[in-house]
């Protein structure tokens, strides 16, 4: 079987780089709520080694939760018609909630769950992503917090997968294209 480090043609964002990033997005978030309580929704599954290093970096109150969607649709591109798969566990009502997601590509997923959790009534909903495809946009959604931006270009690494290979890397690497063009 392929080692999943063969499928990497280059690494994209280090570990050091991914550790000192998330130091800096803490201390912004943490300038826009002095007081804590903020609310991390993690999307499942891409999210979740990102989240809970985010909240480690953080010093003051912060609780997680966590949903998971699915896009609709046939195609390699999401449709902004997502379906929810698990939905959260807390009232948000009057709370400030950060959207924690893992890459933002056209956006249609994020477009959909930010609406979705506006109609709760947070306080404040920001949206925190460790990458961003700009190239790519669709929807018109841009996040709070960006870790980095990056070309277009099949990501893996740090919770990202293809076909659930890969998320255990501790870097974002570029996925050999002989990997996924395969057919
Ligand atoms: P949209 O297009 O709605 O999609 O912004 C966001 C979701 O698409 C997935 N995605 C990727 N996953 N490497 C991945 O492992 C990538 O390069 C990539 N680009 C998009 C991801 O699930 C994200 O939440
Ligand atoms: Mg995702």
């Amino acid at each position: 079987m392929l080692n999943v480090k063969d499928m990497i043609k280059d690494v994209l964002v280090s570990e050091e780089q991914i550790k000192k990033r998330i130091k800096e997005i803490a201390l912004d978030i943490e300038r826009d709520f002095p007081d804590g309580d903020v609310i991390f929704i993690g999307v499942l599954k891409g999210s979740v080694i990102f989240v809970s290093d985010l909240m480690r970096a953080m010093n003051v109150n912060v609780t997680m939760d966590f949903m998971a969607v699915s896009s609709y649709g046939m195609s390699s591109e999401s449709s902004g018609i997502v379906r929810i798969l698990k939905d959260l566990d807390f009232d948000i009502e009057n709370r400030d909630v950060v959207i924690v997601e893992d890459i933002i590509d056209t956006g249609n997923t994020l477009k959909y769950l930010y609406e979705y959790l506006r109609a709760r009534n947070p306080r404040n909903l920001k949206i925190c992503c460790l990458l961003d495809k700009p190239e790519r946009r669709k929807a018109d959604i841009k996040a709070d917090y960006v870790g980095f931006s990056i070309p277009d270009e099949f990501v893996v690494g740090y919770g990202l997968d293809y076909a659930e290979i890969g998320r255990h890397l501790p870097y974002v690497g570029v996925l050999k294209e002989e990997v996924y063009k395969k057919v």
